[in-house]
C-alpha cells in the first residue's frame, strides 16, 4: 500500500480563523491525513484539544501517525461528522472545521474505485462497511435516472448521452471496472475533443457525490456540528464543489438572518423578529493565492467560509 500522502488545502487561512491564542477545544470533522488537525494543535498547543472523525479507516490511521507527537491532546473516532453529537458535549467546541471532498489517496489508490486514470472496482465508498457502490447504480439505475444524476450532481451536459451508452453497454453483462465505465463515457461524448478534462470527470464525480451521500451528509452534518460550538465558536468548511458551497451559504444565511419564516415560506408580513445566530468572518469566500495555486491542482476549486456564533 502506497504511503498516505494528502497537501492540505489552505491550511493557515483555517488556523488562523479558528485558533485564537493558546487552548481552547476543536473538532475535525473530516480528518484526513491529519494535516489541518496537526496544524491546529501546533498552534493552540500545549493546551489545545482536538477530537476529529473520518469515514475512511485508512485516513484514520493515517492521521493517528500525523498526531502522535501532540499525543494526550487528541481524541479520534471514525463516523460522519453528522454523528459527533453521539461523543462530543453540545457547546464543548471553540472552533470546527470540515475539509470535503476526497483525500488525495482516496483517488490514487486504484482499488478504491474512485479514479477514471487506473483501473479498479467500480466502487467508491469513502466508509467501506457501506452497502451501496458505484457498480450498483451504474448497473442498477434506470436510464432516465442515471441520466439526472450525472446532470444535476456533475453539471454533464451530454448526461442523456452518456447513459444510454451505459445502458447498451451493460446489457449482458454489468461494467464492473472504472475503466470499462470511463471508456463507455469517453466513446459516448466523442473522447476528449480538446477538453482540459477526461471526458469522464463530470460522471465520476456525480457517482462519487451520490455513493456516500455528500451533499445529505453535510446537510446534517452542519447542523450537528454548530450545535457543538460554544458561542463565541467559530466553524471553517472548505467546499469544492457549488453544491456544497450553496448549502454552507444558506446555512449561514439562514443563522445570520434576524427574522424567522412561519412554516419556512418567507412572507415579509408574517416574519417573526430574532436575533442573528451567526455572523460571516468574510462575506466572501476565501481561496486560495497564486503560490498555492501552483503547488497543489487540488487547491483550484477550493473554497473556505468561516461563521461564528453569536450570543443568543
Ligand atoms: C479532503 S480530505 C480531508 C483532509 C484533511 N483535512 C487533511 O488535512 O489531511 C476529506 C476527508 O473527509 C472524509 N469525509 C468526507 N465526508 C465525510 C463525512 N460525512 N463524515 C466523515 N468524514 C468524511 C473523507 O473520508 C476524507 O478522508
Amino acid at each position: 500500500m502506497k504511503p498516505f500522502s494528502h497537501r492540505s488545502v489552505l491550511l493557515q487561512e483555517v488556523v488562523e480563523s479558528l485558533v485564537r491564542g493558546p487552548g481552547g477545544n476543536f473538532l475535525d470533522g473530516t480528518v484526513g491525513g491529519g494535516g489541518h488537525a496537526a496544524a491546529i494543535l501546533a498552534a493552540s498547543g500545549p493546551s489545545g484539544f482536538l477530537k476529529g472523525c473520518d469515514r475512511d479507516d485508512r485516513a484514520l490511521e493515517a492521521a493517528a501517525g500525523r498526531l502522535a507527537e501532540f499525543e494526550g491532546c487528541w481524541e479520534l473516532r471514525k463516523g460522519e461528522f453528522a454523528s459527533m453529537p453521539e461523543w462530543v458535549e453540545a457547546g464543548w467546541a471553540d472552533g470546527a472545521t470540515m475539509d470535503l471532498g476526497v483525500s488525495s489517496p482516496q483517488l490514487d489508490e486504484a482499488e478504491r474505485g474512485f479514479s477514471f486514470m487506473q483501473d479498479g472496482p467500480l466502487d467508491m465508498r469513502m466508509d467501506q462497511r457501506q452497502g451501496l457502490t458505484a457498480a450498483d447504480i451504474v448497473n442498477g439505475w434506470d436510464t432516465e435516472s442515471l441520466a439526472n444524476l450525472f446532470f444535476e450532481l456533475g453539471g454533464e451536459r451530454e448526461s442523456r448521452r452518456v447513459a444510454r451508452a451505459i445502458e447498451a453497454a451493460r446489457t449482458g453483462a454489468a461494467l464492473q471496472t472504472t475503466l470499462q465505465l470511463a471508456d463507455v463515457v469517453g466513446r459516448a461524448k466523442g473522447g476528449r475533443g480538446g477538453a482540459k478534462t477526461h471526458p469522464a470527470t463530470q460522471v465520476f464525480q456525480a457517482l462519487r457525490i451520490e455513493v456516500n451521500d455528500e451533499l445529505g451528509g453535510l446537510r446534517r452534518g452542519l447542523e450537528s456540528v454548530w450545535s457543538l460550538l460554544k458561542p463565541g465558536g467559530r466553524l471553517a468548511v472548505i467546499t469544492f464543489h457549488s453544491l456544497e458551497d450553496r448549502l454552507m451559504k444558506e446555512f449561514g444565511r439562514r443563522l445570520e438572518r434576524e427574522y424567522e419564516s412561519p412554516g419556512g415560506v418567507d412572507v415579509p408580513e408574517l416574519r417573526i423578529p430574532k436575533k442573528p445566530e451567526a455572523r460571516w468572518l468574510s462575506r466572501k469566500a476565501v481561496v486560495s493565492g497564486q503560490i498555492e495555486l501552483q503547488e497543489n491542482p487540488r487547491a483550484r476549486s477550493a473554497q473556505l467560509r468561516v461563521l461564528e456564533k453569536l450570543n443568543k
